[in-house]
């Protein structure tokens, strides 16, 4: 692995928990409960590699569309985690921000959220974005409120409106993604990031999420550094 030329920012679409479950007779939420712990080690090798940005898509507007039990399951352990783990990012100096809306979402989610973003918000050698309730066309949508209200109230012209000021009023304001990796095989990109994603390489192992560790992301790395990224010019090393 070339330590020189890592991705700045990673997104990682947490596929196949569901599936990782269905294949030891296991219920779906104790294949969320493997993502989770999953996820805490693979952040510790991520962050420890040297990346800076690290986005995780942790529950889609469209995932309340499923099982009550399921969904409820899912915000358990999201407050249990945000929670049991404010000590450990703290600890580690990681900065934790969430993109995504607060519809829906109940009140003990939305603080421990709050409480999590606060007690790390003075980090920034490396940030956690968690993508919760999040859906990529409705931050698009509601970006477009946020400017069209400043033209309105004259707060800017339309002229001044360009893409970084498009950047700044997405839910956070982040660097580009540089690479995004979804596990499980499913090749899409089901509405994550998608502004923030227009120049980024592509990932898509078969491994269900639980099983996504270190040396899985270790080898994803050098495909992507295998790759040759142009950003609509000319190959470089042609
Ligand atoms: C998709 O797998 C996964 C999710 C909808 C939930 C992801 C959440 C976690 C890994 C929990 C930890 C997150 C944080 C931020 C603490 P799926 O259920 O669609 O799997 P399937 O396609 O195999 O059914």
């Amino acid at each position: 692995m070339d330590m020189n030329n890592l991705p700045n920012h990673v997104g990682i679409i947490m596929d196949g928990n569901g599936r990782w479950a269905k294949a030891r007779n296991l219920k779906r939420s104790m294949g969320h409960k493997a993502g989770a712990d999953n996820l805490e080690k693979l952040l510790k090798h991520i962050f420890g590699l040297g990346i800076k940005y690290v986005s995780v898509y942790a529950f889609s507007c469209e995932n309340f569309k499923r099982d009550a039990d399921e969904v409820n399951f899912l915000m358990d352990l999201f407050v249990k985690m945000f929670g049991l783990k404010k000590k450990k990012f703290v600890k580690d100096q990681i900065k934790v921000i969430f993109s995504g809306c607060t519809d829906n979402l109940r009140s003990d989610v939305l603080d421990s959220m709050n409480n999590l973003m606060d007690a790390t918000k003075d980090f920034d050698n490396h940030v956690f974005n968690v993508c919760l309730n999040y859906s990529g066309r409705r931050e698009i949508v509601d970006m477009a409120k946020k400017i069209s209200t400043m033209v309105v109230d004259k707060k800017i012209n339309t002229d001044d409106i360009d893409e970084e000021l498009v950047n700044k009023y997405m839910y956070q304001e982040l660097p580009d993604l540089d690479f995004v990796i979804r596990t499980s095989g499913e090749m899409r990109i089901s509405n994550f990031m998608l502004w923030q994603s227009s120049y980024a390489e592509y990932y898509f192992p078969n491994t269900l999420f639980p099983d996504f560790n270190g040396e899985e992301f270790d080898k994803a790395i050098m495909e992507y550094q295998s790759r040759h990224r142009r950003f609509g010019g000319y190959d470089e090393k042609k």
